[in-house]
């Protein structure tokens, strides 16, 4: 395909000429595309445009909100709710889902979002993003509940991220590998950059808090030590570290050149499976690293795999170049097998 195409030229083939997605899906995919844009814009004011700091409130997680995430989880609620393909929408920002209103015959999908990934970037003017995951309804009974988002990230039908850096891009993949658009502000469209995208097998970089290091489980620290002793330790090569602190570029540095990123459970919390969240966070970005050739675990088992229980289910996340996701997985359960 051509490079240079706009996000609906692009939609618009995928559907009639490669009849890869439904026409419902493409508009809807298109108007979170929208909603993205105007959040891209808000954050772009900045402090002009009164949205940066602290609302004065708590999310459902006990997390204090910014004023962007409320601003970008309105923006993504008002955009969808009467383009007639949602049923329901569930955010990281609000406690239950958002049934779409008097809508027949009701919208075929479910919309999930983290509305402003990396939150305490913000204020200092760094990469923040919004994150999306698309599932179908399941079909044979009216009305929408929590039950019905229950699917495991392998029944996703569209997933993707905008992030809003030096330039807004986003990150789509229906299932037929990923591609990237960037938005041109004269045009005010979304604009192929990149199709295809791949992520080499191989690494020296990797990204984690390290600061949570004394926290960590033996085998993620057995990974990490192993990368810092460089060409001298059993890995025989230098590693580099990178953290942006925000999932979505963190992700995005790995989809342009590779690397690991991880978010393991660690011991401050031990009831939690771990800091991100599995269905606005970790399904989404795993299904994209998986179309580009990358893996994604919990450590021990395929994130797209895990069966959710609670909407804001939380897990474990180790994603990015295949071999080195291989290699922390299998730390995990050599080390599984020695408790055993
Ligand atoms: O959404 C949670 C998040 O902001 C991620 O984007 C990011 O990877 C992580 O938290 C950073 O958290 P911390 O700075 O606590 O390690
Ligand atoms: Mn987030």
């Amino acid at each position: 395909m051509k490079k240079n195409i706009s996000l609906t030229r692009y939609l618009v083939e995928q559907q009639r000429v490669d009849g890869l997605i439904p026409g419902q899906l493409r508009l809807l995919l298109e108007v979170v595309a929208r909603a993205c844009k105007r959040i891209s814009f808000a954050v772009n004011k900045g402090e002009l445009g009164d949205v940066m700091g602290t609302a004065g409130s708590e999310n459902v997680q006990g997390e204090v909100q910014k004023k962007l995430d409320i601003i970008a989880n309105e923006t993504l609620i008002e955009a969808n709710e009467w383009g007639g393909h949602l049923a329901a929408m569930a955010s990281e920002e609000m406690e239950g889902i958002y049934v779409v209103p008097n809508r027949y015959p009701q919208g075929e999908y479910l919309l999930m979002f983290d509305p402003l990934d990396g939150s305490s970037n913000i204020d200092i003017n760094m990469s923040i993003g919004t994150i999306f995951s698309v599932l179908k309804k399941p079909e044979g009974h009216p009305g929408v509940h929590d039950s019905d988002f229950m699917q495991p990230g392998t029944q996703q039908v569209a997933a993707g991220y905008c992030i809003y850096g030096p330039q807004t891009t986003l990150v789509l993949t229906v299932g037929d590998g990923v591609s990237m658009f960037t938005l041109d502000r004269e045009q005010g469209s979304f604009v192929l950059i990149e199709e295809n995208v791949k992520i080499p097998e191989d690494t020296k970089e990797f990204a984690i808090n390290m600061s949570n290091m004394r926290h960590w489980d033996a085998p993620v620290k057995r990974y990490v030590d192993e990368c810092l002793a460089g060409a001298d330790g059993p890995r025989g090569k230098n590693f580099n570290m990178r953290w942006v602190a925000a999932m979505v570029a963190d992700v995005h540095r790995i989809l342009c050149r590779g690397g690991i990123f991880m978010y393991p459970w660690d011991k401050r919390e031990p009831q939690k499976a771990g800091k991100l969240r599995l269905m606005y966070e970790a399904n989404p970005m795993s299904w994209l690293v998986e179309q580009a050739g990358g893996m994604a675990t919990n450590g021990r088992q395929r994130i797209l795999d895990i069966q959710p229980t609670q909407l804001h289910e939380r897990v474990s996340v180790v994603l990015g170049s295949k071999n080195e996701v291989e290699r922390v997985t299998s730390y995990h359960l050599e080390a599984d097998e020695k408790a055993l």
